[in-house]
């Protein structure tokens, strides 16, 4: 990728993609601010260099209209205390109002415009948006991993107007990525969760070809459980992908993949608050039951797993951890991550949160930004906001 680390920024306008769609509670109020904090290295690096640093970003999906409830006010506020530097917002994305605020950005000031996705064009990666988009930056910079799976006008149609570079979160999180994709330690791991198994099928193929060792739990364990033929009781599966499911099973068996789906689970009748949590073995689902985390039998089975891998990528909850009754295997196989001397990669989302929420983070070889971005290059598929950057 070109490096930003090769141009002058002096007094140039740097236009830079971050991906600052962060989860906001009911309220509006920012839940977790990781994403913010994310970028923090490359702005701060630009604007040590002189640049005027115009920040774009999408929130949420506005679907193409205003929207106050998506506008990126809040994300500035809080960009402001993290950074020792002027930062004003626009608001507009693109358009009179956003030319005048750049003309007024003085080197090491930054400017945040307004939500990117209040434009239709945007989705669509409408060549006259991202003409638009382009008049604001001497260069375009691209930090925003999170949405590089996303060909629109700010991730990608900007970026063939502009010279174009990757900014230091986009080089972390690719070059970690292809290293555990491509150059890993072996033997590799994955650990996949989350409630859909419609979503990994393309990356349970792609990892199946690379991986030693496949760890399954979370909702989509169901409809592998069920194309064992075994009975789920009410457990929410995926009664359309259990035929792929069980083709899946037998690829990794005839590949020799040691593919381990939970022996016993933690079920309920309800799932609620008032849950009364109950730990069966997997052969032994009632009717009215239904799996809602990976019990004690499996998280043992899946600690030694961890111990024998070299480089482990996880994504998803392995229960339903909102829940206290229900949290435990996704903490336990936290913990076990943080203690493993192997590679450790944790693909972006809820697994992400849970990790951070755990204060584990730093015994995390790399935490990824990403949710669809990182699943879909591991699935093997190139992003368009990746290919932007590149020579
Ligand atoms: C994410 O949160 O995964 C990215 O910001 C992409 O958001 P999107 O799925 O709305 O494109």
């Amino acid at each position: 990728m070109r490096n930003l680390k090769d141009v002058d920024l002096t007094g140039k306008r740097v236009l830079m993609r971050v991906d600052f769609n962060v989860p906001l509670d009911d309220e509006g109020n920012i839940i977790d601010d990781n994403k913010i904090k994310a970028a923090l290295p490359t702005i701060e690096y630009i604007i040590k260099k002189g640049a005027k640093l115009i920040l774009m970003s999408h929130l949420g999906r506005p679907k193409g209209q205003k929207n106050e409830k998506y506008s990126l006010k809040v994300v500035s506020t809080r960009l402001k205390s993290l950074l020792d530097a002027n930062v004003y917002m626009a608001p507009e994305a693109v358009g009179p109002e956003a030319a005048a605020a750049t003309a007024q950005l003085k080197p090491g000031e930054i400017l945040l415009l307004e939500n990117v996705r209040f434009y239709a064009g945007e989705e669509k990666n409408d060549p006259e948006l991202s003409r638009q988009m382009a008049e604001l930056g001497d260069i375009f910079v691209n930090d925003a991993f999170g949405s590089a799976h996303r060909a629109h006008s700010s991730t990608t149609g900007v970026g063939q107007l502009l010279p174009c570079y990757a900014g230091l979160l986009m080089e972390k999180e690719v070059s970690m990525l292809r290293k555990v994709l491509e150059y890993p330690e072996l033997p590799r791991m994955a650990i996949l969760g989350g409630a859909k198994v419609a979503d990994k099928i393309g990356l349970i193929e792609n990892l199946l070809g690379k991986t030693a060792i496949l760890l399954i739990g979370g909702g989509m364990a169901n409809t592998f459980i069920k194309a064992q033929g075994k009975q789920i009781g009410k457990s929410k599966y995926e009664e359309n992908v259990v035929d792929i499911a069980g083709q899946l099973l037998k690829k990794a068996a005839e590949m020799k993949v040691e593919l381990i789906l939970p022996v016993d689970v933690v079920a309920a009748d309800q799932l609620s608050e008032a849950a009364k949590p109950v730990i069966v073995d997997v052969d032994h689902v009632s009717d009215d039951q239904m799996i809602l985390d990976i019990g004690p039998k499996t998280i043992e089975l899946f600690k030694t797993a961890i111990k024998r891998a070299k480089t482990i990528i996880w994504n998803g909850p392995l229960g339903v951890y909102e829940f206290e009754q229900f949290a435990n295997g996704t903490r336990e196989i936290s913990r076990a991550m943080a203690d493993s001397d192997a590679i450790t990669v944790i693909g972006g989302g809820d697994s992400a949160a849970i990790v951070i929420s755990m204060g584990l983070e730093k015994k995390i070889t790399h935490i990824s930004t990403g949710g669809g971005a990182t699943l879909e290059f591991l699935e093997g598929i190139t992003l368009p906001g990746v290919a932007v950057c590149e020579n």
